[in-house]
């Protein structure tokens, strides 16, 4: 079992959010950070990390059905692909902002840089 004694410190705009293990398949994260909040999705095995608030309305993401690379929202169904942020179904009109996501030892960082 992992002793989990890594450093989790930020440097960069880079910001240690969690544990490996509090993100699973179907299971994302909602972080409170960011413009718009930030959702954290395993797919593949691999991290991505999207804002968090649907693009159409005050809705979370991470609230929403997920499967495989896509999350729908739970308001008005529209549906994206969580690895890119790309806008795969309406009534929203824009794609997710997408946010750079490392992992190191047993600690997940995200790179947050708000929107000028
Ligand atoms: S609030 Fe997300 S689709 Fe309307």
């Amino acid at each position: 079992m992992s002793e989990g004694n890594s450093m989790c410190t930020a440097s960069e705009g880079w910001e240690c959010v969690a544990k490996r293990d509090q993100v699973r398949p179907g299971s994302p994260l909602s972080l409170d950070s960011g413009d718009s909040g930030i959702g954290v999705y395993e797919v593949d095995g691999d991290l991505y990390a999207v804002e968090d608030t649907c693009p159409h309305g005050p809705s979370l993401l991470t609230r929403g059905y997920t499967r495989e690379n896509m999350v729908m929202c739970p308001l008005h169904g529209a549906i994206f692909d969580v690895r890119t942020g790309k806008c795969l179904r309406g009534p929203a009109e824009r794609d997710l902002r997408t946010y750079p996501v490392n992992v190191q030892d047993d600690d997940v960082y995200v790179r947050i840089v708000s929107e000028e």
